[in-house]
């Protein structure tokens, strides 16, 4: 299996999904709320770049529903949850739909919807939200595809986080402990950010573009919930409708 890693969105080259299983990490905190959201039992997660389109979009649902998400680290005004993972809960968010929308990881799964279905008439890629605490069972949904994979950071404010790194080279050390045999091309260092974060968790993350920036808010308490490796079992699938659900690896 191929793997490459790409630190940033706008860093996407231009044919890079053809056939290949993608995966959109934003480890603090998006994609790790996203996953512990549907492992608390959220019947999906829709996303949405911006706050006011999430608004919309929820006011109009007629289901169970909540808002959620971050600007600046700190829940919208009107919105019901923040962009913590210890606010999904089995009691706040069990069988409702989550309008999500924050400043970095929602906007990297539209980019990379809008570049999966730019490329309709190539073969089909297969879209993931991927996260250290998920990272492992993301592993297994990559190896049941059976294709190369690209591994897509959300970045900060358009600058690399090392915190997405470190859970694309956990990904990459999860399919290999799986057995399968990676060719990698990872100029940014994912595998190195990930033995370091191995060795110490707390160190590596403090000190990371998005770990600064949480811990500036007074939200440490959340790296450290996003730390938590392989702590949730359920792979989050992205259709084709932009709708993010959580599935077993088989599922996928
Ligand atoms: C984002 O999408 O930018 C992040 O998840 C930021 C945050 O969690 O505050």
């Amino acid at each position: 299996m191929h793997a490459i890693v790409i630190p940033l969105p706008s860093l996407l080259p231009p044919d890079s999904f053809s056939g290949r299983t993608v995966v959109v990490l934003d480890v603090l905190r998006a994609t790790t709320t996203i996953a512990c959201a549907l492992a608390a039992g959220a019947a999906e997660v829709r996303v949405f770049v911006d706050l006011g389109s999430a608004r919309r979009a929820s006011r109009d649902f007629a289901g169970p529903r909540l808002l959620a998400g971050e600007r600046e680290c700190h829940k919208p005004e009107g919105f019901d949850l923040g962009n913590s993972p210890l606010e999904m809960t089995r009691q706040s968010v069990a069988g409702r739909t989550v309008f999500m929308s924050t400043t970095n990881g929602t906007r990297a799964i539209q980019v990379a919807f809008d570049h999966k279905t730019l490329l309709k008439a190539q073969p089909a890629s297969a879209c993931l939200a991927g996260a250290l605490v998920n990272a492992a069972v993301t592993a297994q949904a990559v190896r049941a595809m059976d294709r190369d994979v690209l591994l897509l950071c959300a970045g900060s404010d358009g600058e690399i986080a090392e915190e997405d790194l470190v859970g694309a080279g956990a990904i990459l050390s999860a399919l290999e402990k799986a057995g399968a045999h990676v060719q990698c091309s990872d100029d940014a260092g994912a595998v190195e950010w990930c033995e370091r974060f191995v060795k110490d968790p707390w160190r590596v993350l403090k000190q990371t573009r998005g770990g600064q920036k949480l811990l500036g808010a007074g939200m440490a308490a959340d790296v450290v919930a996003c730390a938590r490796l392989d702590s949730v079992e359920v792979a989050c699938h992205i259709d084709d409708r932009l709708r993010i659900r959580g599935v077993t690896p088989e599922q996928v």
